[in-house]
């Protein structure tokens, strides 16, 4: 039994009946719980993510099962059989707070591993590669993503005006109107940190690194037509999966394995490896094995622990690092500044977002600043007192960097189409055909010249792909 007290802890005598001048008065000001329960509810919204918006979070364990130490010193790869604890949180992007789980979209794939170094955040998709390779594009997706402002519909026309414009989206575009596009559920799909990241090992060596996490559930997809009916019956179908899934101890797991490329590859390999709309194919970068990831444990509060938890791939351990990739380098701002504004500039502190080892930073006051704000130390450094001392050990070794300063426009001769004209080819010709109707079903929503577009874009990546995407908008207006 718990007893209800006021905030400040005074008790809650009637929870029942307000308290009023004679049975059928009107209302005393002086009845202060009426009055803290009514404020308290009028303020209990916070912003929403402004994208992947609609999540289910569980928490797990990361363990280590084979050496990789010589790429990375970070901790958390240090010896076989060793154990972390994380929380995953998976998402839909284009959907608010209260969407519907099954629908076509790219899925999120955040993990913060609570490591003894600090927190490592990954915070990636299903898919290994991304609508874009310029940040300044960003707002401008989720623009043409989301409702349209003078109807608040979602549009098909503002959709595919967008990515239609810009050839390197085309990658992107096939894997979401794939049968991939949209996962059974959360289990069902595979975890991608898609940018290059890097690894630095006890030498202080520089590798180039992409992170995959290999479901060991395999995938499953739903039909537009399955979801169709599923989204009529149950619109959570994916927290629902999960939920049941970990509470009935059917715990999903899945292989975290690695793409390693040393360092001065990156001047000679064929592709930009810093190019978030390309993979490295695995006949160049095999897959190295590296872990188990499982989720084995369901929050007890979703709001607490899901809604507050805030991911940055600002969050790195020694060993792990980030790369010149420009989409990267903009991250690194952008998931610290909406929490700041989402949560608070003190959202560290949540227990969820909190490191589980030890650590101490300099920043101090702030709204909701809840422990002992760094007590009497001095807030300064330099100081005389030993207070608040870098930490030089942990330095990465320099990286070259050279060229002039300019908006460098990357869609001058670089190839867009070859790499989604291959995965096209390696589908089976079933696939091929959902990929065609997929697309018609969501491309045939917009005016005719935009389907065009998608059309001679398609065919630029394989003119098998053009003609089946026209063929099944044909045989869709008819
Ligand atoms: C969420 C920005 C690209 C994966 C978010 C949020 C912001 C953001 C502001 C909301 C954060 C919050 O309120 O807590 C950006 C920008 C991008 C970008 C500026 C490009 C320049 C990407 C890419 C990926 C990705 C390429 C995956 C590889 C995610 C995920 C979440 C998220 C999984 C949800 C995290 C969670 O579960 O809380 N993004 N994003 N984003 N983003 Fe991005």
């Amino acid at each position: 039994m718990t007893k209800l007290t006021t905030a400040a802890g005074a008790p809650v005598v009637d929870n029942q009946n307000t308290q009023t001048a004679g049975p059928r008065g009107p209302v005393l000001l002086q009845d202060v719980w009426h009055l803290e329960k009514l404020a308290h509810f009028a303020r209990e919204v916070i912003p929403e993510r402004r994208m992947h918006a609609k999540g289910s979070a569980a928490y797990g364990t990361f363990t280590v099962t084979h050496d990789i130490t010589k790429y990375t010193k970070a901790k958390i790869f240090s010896q076989v059989g060793k154990k972390t604890d994380l929380v995953l949180r998976f998402s839909t992007v284009a959907g608010e707070r209260g969407a519907a789980d099954a629908e076509r979209d790219i899925r999120g794939f955040a993990v913060k591993f609570y490591t003894e170094e600090g927190n490592w955040d990954m915070v990636g998709n299903n898919t290994p590669v991304f609508f874009l390779r310029d940040p300044l594009k960003f707002p401008d997706l989720n623009r043409a993503v989301k409702r349209d402002p003078r109807t608040n519909l979602r549009s098909a026309e503002n959709n595919w005006d967008f990515w239609t414009l810009l050839p390197e989206a085309l990658h992107q575009v096939t894997i979401v109107m794939s049968d991939r596009g949209l996962p059974r559920s959360y289990r069902h799909m595979h975890g991608f940190g898609s940018h290059t990241f890097s690894f630095l090992n006890a030498k202080n060596e520089r590798f180039w690194v992409k992170f995959h996490f290999v479901s060991q559930q395999g995938i499953e997809n739903l039909s537009d037509a399955d979801a169709a009916a599923l989204v009529g019956n149950d619109r959570e179908s994916h927290q629902a999966d999960l939920l049941n899934a970990i509470d009935n101890k059917d715990f999903p797991r899945w292989n975290l394995k690695v793409q390693v490329m040393p360092e001065k590859d990156a001047a000679t390999y064929h592709l930009n490896p810093f190019d978030l709309t390309k993979v490295w194919p695995h006949k160049d970068y095999p897959l190295i094995d590296v872990g188990v990831l499982e989720l084995n444990r369901n929050p007890e509060n979703y709001f607490a622990e899901v809604e507050q938890l805030a991911f940055s791939p600002a969050n790195v351990v020694p060993g792990i690092s980030f790369s010149p990739d420009k989409m990267l380098q903009s991250r690194l701002f952008s998931y610290g500044d909406a929490q700041r504004y989402r949560l608070g500039v003190n959202h560290h502190q949540i227990p969820v977002n909190a490191p589980k080892c030890p650590f101490h930073t300099s920043h101090r006051d702030g709204s909701m600043r809840v422990d002992n704000n760094n007590g009497s130390e001095v807030g300064y450094e330099p100081n005389s007192k030993g207070a608040l001392q870098e930490q030089p050990d942990f330095a990465e070794p320099p990286l070259s960097i050279e060229g002039a300063a300019a908006h460098w426009n990357h869609r001058v001769d670089e190839d867009y189409y070859s790499q989604p004209g291959n995965l096209f080819r390696l589908m089976t010709p079933e696939k091929q055909q959902l990929l065609f109707e997929n697309t018609a079903r969501a491309v045939g929503g917009a005016s005719k010249a935009i389907q065009e577009r998608h059309i001679a874009n398609c065919s630029k990546a394989d003119p098998a792909y053009g003609a089946g995407v026209a063929k099944a908008l044909a045989a869709r207006a008819k």
